[in-house]
């Protein structure tokens, strides 16, 4: 990787994504209902989110359910949403302890009055945190997320980059620009995006595991980011041009 670019990298720290995926075959292997790789899968976020001081993470943002999941079975929707609500109940404050800013990126309309209550209250009380801020994507779909952002400039010039990443950003509920992704992780073999932070990838790096969500911890996310650092991020620049 270019010098200068990975001091900068190093100074900041890097924004990783990941693809929660795998908990309904992780439950299948076991017998055991998907609702239950769904809390093996919660368990793995603590793990994931204990790993990333040591990993250089400054922005972590998590899929945790997708604008198509609303079509799984209402009871699996209905457990998956239960957990969400408990994680934000129950972490909030330790995440205040540990320094982590949170916030949920997606549409609230459609959530429940009790869950779009907790996400206020986490945001609100963990806004002032600096150490890692940790996204969490709920109800969301980057296509629709695009169109959103687009409908709040009707009629205007076209933005720059930066404005548009500001418009996304203003479109899942977030004070600032939707962050540039450095590196994407999808766990479960699974080797696609599915309408995660289209734009904000567009030079990410991608790492697929074959390891379930809810077996991930401390030792992949390491190896994952120390497989990112050795890579060659050219950014369309060719090597003599990124090396001078
Ligand atoms: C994909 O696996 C996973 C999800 C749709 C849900 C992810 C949710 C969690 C990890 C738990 C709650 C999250 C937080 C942030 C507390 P899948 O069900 O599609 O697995 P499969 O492909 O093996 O069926």
């Amino acid at each position: 990787m270019k010098q200068s670019s990975l001091r900068q990298i190093e100074h900041d720290g890097i924004h990783v994504a990941i693809i929660m995926d795998g908990n309904g075959r992780w439950a299948a292997a076991r017998g055991l209902p998907r609702t239950a790789g769904h809390r093996a899968g919660a368990e793995a976020v603590r793990r994931t989110l204990e790993a990333t001081p040591d990993c250089g993470i400054r922005v972590l943002t998590l899929y945790a359910f997708s604008a198509d999941n609303w079509r799984r079975p209402k009871d699996e929707v209905s457990e998956l949403m239960k957990l969400l609500r408990t994680y934000l109940l129950s972490e909030t404050s330790q995440c205040v302890g540990q320094g982590i800013r949170l916030n949920v990126i997606g549409r609230r309309d459609r959530l429940s009055r009790s869950l779009r209550l907790a996400i206020e209250t986490a945001e609100a009380m963990t806004a002032k945190c600096h150490r890692l801020h940790l996204r969490i994507a709920v109800d969301y779909s980057s296509r629709d997320t695009i169109l959103r952002a687009t409908a709040r400039q009707p009629g205007q010039s076209q933005p720059t980059r930066e404005e548009f990443a500001r418009l996304l950003g203003a479109a899942n509920h977030e004070s600032g620009a939707s962050p540039d992704v450095d590196l994407v992780i999808r766990t479960s073999g699974e080797q696609r995006l599915s309408d995660f932070l289209l734009w904000e990838c567009a030079y990410a790096e991608l790492c697929f595991t074959k390891t379930l969500w809810p077996d991930f911890g401390q030792e992949d996310l390491q190896s994952a980011v120390h497989d990112f650092y050795r890579r060659d991020r050219r950014f369309g620049q060719i090597i003599e041009a990124a090396a001078s």
